[in-house]
């Protein structure tokens, strides 16, 4: 859906527009000029220059400078700025201006300032204190971006244009009263009747029955568990009231700056789930969109690598399985976890390129220059505290380098045979009130899966339900605890025509009003994967039980019964001891088409066995490590463009190095492997095969 073309330029109507950096991997960050004096910019750019950076997102949080007052503009010091980057060839990806509004417009109209669950106002003096409902906030907001545009369409910095910054990041859920009238106006289409909204809410519930429009509210707080339904619509909506605000500066820019790519930073990321991005990315559309996303690896999870691999696949299946932009990431430390420990060294070299073997197209980063005031003065950046005379610094220079010289690479597409579903609906979902086990979290198993499936160099794509799921041998359905009547109906479909199937605990339960399916567990998955659960059975926080073998699982049990399939593994302690835990169903051929065979996991499985019944499932479905007889601890994934060429990436997150066969020369050293290519401990080979 999103192809990348290597010129992003060439002349428009409305005037001459710069080209997107060419042969290169468009590598810098966020440039924020407005938070040094004058003098320190033209350093800023001359030690860009020696950094190899190639472009910067500007004026990303500069409300406050670019209209001081109600309807004054400055722009004499961005045009300068502006002008600076253009002399030296440094395309820039230019803000709207819009993520913070400034001061003078929060003093206006306070009113659109958000209101949080339990009612309390989010004041101004951070950042990002607008109501996504706000059509104040969206009057501002366009005429800013109205006046962005007019002024630097034809600007030959300009390579791309921002909209705001991570929707969502900091004022979604809103509780106030513009949201909730949007809220109502939102329900009044998605339901033809009240009828329709008391039956989709379940409102026989607790006597919520709805007598009039002007009755639905936001779930603010109450007195104990609120309408999982009404949670599940308003996640919804906020999401979607967002979406309209970045319509409206899209429109604005699409009518006043034609030709010019467009984007929003969004926020793949384990942790940030506000925003349905399948949703979005549907109302993105070639030429004019690019996906671009944010990522910062979170130290306290227990396996950092997982997660930061897992969202660039992710990432990639938003963008349709085409390149996407790493609008941000960090050099080194970030300012917002408990304890923020700096990157080891090579790591800001390894986090890069990783992204860039998932899909990425550009390396960006959070940002320039280290603040020396403000909220985020101990953020790392490309440009430390300390100054060039670092090494934080030369190894920024170095990613320069290699960004450089990975330019052929832009525009091809990872290559995997295997799916791993995603959906925000049933995250939502699965963050609902109420729900047999908190212990069941919507990421973890998929991250987990994807985790072994890395560990054997089988690359994943993680995809929308709703995706085209014809071309996958294997597909993976992990926790889907809601799933739609079609998206059922796309997965059986795709393991008719011969996709072996996983479908995991706690898959298929509800519809998506968040209805349960009655009949049995696990719902929408039960024909297809014979069998039949009558009740869950829940393990407590830490309680793990024995399966047949060496074998456990934890989280999870339940009383799975044979209905077609053949249990693999069996509970044999805890409360569904006798019961299948793993379950395989094969189907005879009928009309001579074999349909997929089919994987149920009643249980999170230790690692080992989860390694084991991953390599199970790859063997059955005939997927194939991107190289064989590859080393553990090394990252593999392949890229390949139209022409057939194609680059393997491989990322050692060992302490030693390690040596992989793989023939043709690594962009990274310049050197020929000679079959074997040697990637140095925590370092990166990204290899053109011969
Ligand atoms: C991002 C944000 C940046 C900066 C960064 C710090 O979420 O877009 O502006 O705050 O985090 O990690």
């Amino acid at each position: 859906m999103f192809g990348f073309v290597d010129n992003w330029g060439g002349d428009v109507e409305t005037g001459r527009m710069r080209d997107w950096p060419r042969g290169v991997i468009p590598f810098g960050g966020d440039y924020n000029p407005e938070q040094w004096p004058r003098e320190v910019w033209r350093e800023d750019i001359a030690a860009m220059q020696r950094a190899g950076v190639t472009f910067v997102s500007l004026g990303i949080f500069s409300w406050s400078w670019v209209e001081p007052s109600d309807g004054t503009y400055d722009f004499g010091w961005l045009d300068e700025v502006m002008g600076l980057l253009a002399a030296a060839d440094i395309a820039v990806d230019l803000a709207t201006a819009t993520a913070s509004p400034p001061m003078w417009l929060a003093q206006a109209h306070p009113e659109i300032a958000p209101i949080d669950h339990d009612g309390q106002r989010l004041w101004p003096g951070s950042r990002q204190a607008w109501c996504p409902s706000s059509a104040t906030f969206t009057a501002y907001a366009t005429r800013l971006a109205e006046a962005m545009a007019r002024r630097y369409h034809d600007h030959p910095a300009l390579a791309m244009w921002h909209i705001s910054n991570e929707y969502g990041c900091h004022n979604t859920p809103c509780f106030c009263d513009t949201c909730a009238d949007g809220f109502r106006d939102w329900l009044r289409q998605r339901y033809d009747s009240l009828d329709a909204l008391n039956e989709a809410w379940g409102a026989a519930f607790w006597s919520q029955r709805y007598a009039d429009w002007s009755q639905p509210l936001p779930p603010r707080r109450t007195p104990t568990f609120p309408n999982p339904g009404q949670t599940l619509d308003y996640r919804r909506y906020q999401s979607d009231a967002l979406l309209q605000q970045f319509l409206a500066e899209r429109a604005v820019l699409l009518e006043h700056s034609p030709g010019v790519p467009i984007t929003t930073n969004f926020m793949t990321m384990r942790h940030f789930s506000h925003l349905d991005y399948h949703r979005w990315a549907a109302h993105l559309t070639e030429p004019v969109d690019r996906i671009s996303t944010d990522h910062y690896v979170v130290d306290l999870l227990a396996d950092p690598w997982a997660e930061q691999a897992f969202c660039g696949d992710l990432t990639r299946g938003i963008a349709g399985g085409g390149p996407w932009l790493l609008m941000e990431h960090s050099t080194s430390a970030v300012n917002w976890q408990p304890v923020n420990r700096p990157k080891p060294v090579g790591g800001t070299i390894r986090d890069s390129l990783t992204h860039v073997a998932r899909g990425a197209d550009m390396i960006g980063f959070f940002q320039w220059r280290a603040s020396r005031a403000g909220a985020e003065k101990f953020h790392s950046a490309l440009l430390p505290h300390a100054g060039e005379d670092s090494a934080r610094f030369a190894e920024v220079c170095r990613l320069g380098e290699i960004a450089g010289r990975l330019g052929e690479v832009s525009g091809s597409r990872v290559e995997s045979q295997v799916a791993i579903l995603w959906d925000y609906d049933a995250q939502w979902a699965t963050q609902g009130p109420a729900l047999p086990s908190a212990q069941v979290q919507y990421p973890d198993l998929a991250i987990e899966i994807h985790r072994a499936l890395r560990e054997r160099h089988v690359p994943a794509d993680v995809v929308y339900p709703g995706a085209d799921l014809t071309a996958y041998r294997l597909i993976i359905v992990p926790t889907l605890y809601l799933v739609s009547d079609a998206h059922a109906a796309a997965i059986e479909a795709a393991v008719a025509t011969g996709a072996d199937v996983l479908v995991t605990y706690f898959s298929g339960i509800v519809d998506e009003r968040d209805h349960i399916r009655l009949g049995g567990y696990p719902g929408a998955f039960r024909e297809l994967l014979g069998v039949r659960s009558t009740e869950f059975a829940p393990l407590r926080p830490g309680e793990v039980v024995a399966l047949s073998g060496a074998h456990s699982g934890s989280v999870w049990s339940e009383d799975v019964a044979l209905a077609g399939a053949e249990a693999v593994l069996t509970f044999t302690e805890g409360p569904a001891a006798g019961h299948a835990a793993f379950t395989r169903y094969a189907v005879a051929p009928q009309g001579g088409s074999a349909s997929g065979v089919r994987w149920y996991l009643a249980t999170r499985p230790d690692r080992d066995t989860l390694a084991e019944i991953v390599g199970t499932l790859c063997a059955s479905a005939g997927v194939e490590p991107v190289l064989p007889g590859a080393p553990d601890g090394v990252d593999l994934t392949r890229r390949r463009a139209a022409d057939g060429r194609s680059w393997v990436f491989a990322i050692n997150h060992t302490d030693l190095a390690r040596t992989v066969p793989v023939t043709g020369v690594d962009l990274v050293t310049g050197r020929h492997t000679g079959g074997q290519c040697e990637v140095p401990a925590g370092g990166v080979a990204v290899v053109r095969e011969d």
